[in-house]
């Protein structure tokens, strides 16, 4: 019987080992393709690490990801709930449903006294899917688009993947930390360019552009026939002067917007687009395949969301009154040096002062004070060493314990 046993158990060891061979011969089959080589998205990794402490019993708090701390709006919950119950939820029409592209063709009229045609407006999954859009709609592998340095690293990274050559321009203090006509003639000049990625209120800086420099950026660019994509997902969370759209200065730039920063709908994953009228179809035959059409859930709750302007703003003042103690505070507790925080929730402060590895610098600021940031080079891969980003949609409690602690860690 013992004999007998052993055969058995020698068989299925000698199945294991065949079965395992042949799973690492199927993954040597599968092998990564060279465009999916991007680099990961830090702030994640940091992310990661501040759970791993919190799983050891530590506080943590978090000023590392970019998003809000409050949770949709009650009127988008309410429409989402009516929703789940009042039967099935089925695919919508590719571009999104047609009250919904209203309703955010009409805030257009509210925020910024425009008449768009609904038509243009493409409802997508979050704004990052607009990027994936746009970029499929616009240009062709191998064309170069300019992005500002530091800027969000997304926009290099999938336009990698999608085969074409993100062209990082420098910003600095002498042009206000934004990328200028002039900036992007030159680029352009040297080796011709197909688009430029504007952002205002930018990631990670939280610095804006006026009216007057957005609109001749955008008449450099297209004077050199350059598509502009402006990213306005941080349009409504604007402190120092008002945003301006691109929408009112080119009906040929492509605007890329998002429920989920000034709305609160981070985890629904909806965003929008407007698209000159050339490029409508392409970007809807593009949407058909690449995605059907977008939850249909999330554009119920996002046409709801828009009633419940006063909570949002609420919440808004919320982020100025962080904002204030944050420029007021951080440079008594030794963080003095920023970029202009003129929107969005964020300040890019300079750690130069203490080391020359932001990276280090996160990491330790994490393992000591129980603060998260995120490091520069996220954004900036050169300077970045010298800058950490830290993101103020908490809590105005933990924006004041963020500050005690660093404060304590700096200077104890
Ligand atoms: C500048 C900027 N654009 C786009 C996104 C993507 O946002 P979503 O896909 O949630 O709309 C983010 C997210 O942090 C961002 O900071």
């Amino acid at each position: 019987m013992r004999r007998h046993g052993g055969d058995i158990r020698h068989r299925l060891a000698e199945k294991k080992r065949k079965s395992e061979l042949m799973l690492d011969k199927a993954k040597s089959l599968v092998q990564p393709s060279a465009r999916s080589a991007v680099p990961p998205f830090m702030v994640m990794d940091v992310m990661a690490a501040a759970a791993r402490l919190e799983a050891q019993g530590r506080r943590i708090i978090h000023m590392e990801v970019g998003q809000p701390a409050a949770g949709a709006p009650a009127a988008a919950i309410a429409a989402a709930n009516a929703a789940l119950s009042g039967g099935a939820l089925g695919y919508t029409e590719t571009l999104g449903m047609a009250s919904l592209r209203r309703r955010i063709a009409r805030a257009y009229g509210e925020w910024h006294r425009l008449d768009i045609d609904p038509q243009r407006i493409v409802v997508t999954t979050g704004s990052s899917a607009g990027f994936m859009l746009a970029f499929l709609a616009a240009f062709e592998p191998g064309d170069r688009v300019a992005t500002a340095l530091p800027g969000y690293p997304p926009y290099r990274h999938i336009l990698s993947a999608l085969g074409c050559e993100p062209v990082g321009i420098e910003s600095t203090a002498q042009t206000r930390w934004s990328m200028t006509g002039e900036m992007l003639v030159a680029e352009h000049r040297a080796r011709p360019l197909k688009g430029v990625v504007v952002a205002s209120p930018a990631n990670p800086t939280g610095t804006m552009m006026s009216a007057t420099a957005l609109a001749e950026l955008i008449r450099c660019a297209e004077d050199a026939g350059i598509t502009v994509i402006s990213d306005e997902i941080y349009h409504g969370l604007d402190y120092a002067f008002p945003a301006e759209s691109a929408a009112r200065l080119s009906a040929d730039a492509i605007i890329i917007n998002s429920f989920s920063k000034y709305f609160c709908m981070t985890g629904w994953r909806i965003g929008w687009m407007i698209v000159p009228p050339h490029l409508v179809r392409a970007v809807e035959r593009l949407q058909q395949n690449l995605a059907i059409s977008v939850p249909t859930l999330s554009q119920i709750a996002a046409e709801a969301a828009f009633d419940d302007r006063g909570e949002l703003e609420e919440i808004k003042r919320g982020y100025q009154e962080s904002r204030r103690l944050l420029l007021e505070r951080l440079p008594r507790a030794g963080l003095e040096s920023f970029l202009p925080a003129d929107g969005a929730f964020y300040l890019y402060a300079d750690v130069s002062r203490f080391s020359a590895d932001s990276f280090a610098f996160a990491g330790q600021m994490l393992q000591e004070a129980g603060v998260a940031v995120t490091p520069g080079i996220d954004f900036d891969p050169l300077r970045g060493k010298n800058f950490v980003r830290l993101c103020y949609a908490g809590s105005r409690q933990e924006v004041e314990e963020a500050i005690e602690r660093i404060g304590a860690w700096l200077t104890g």
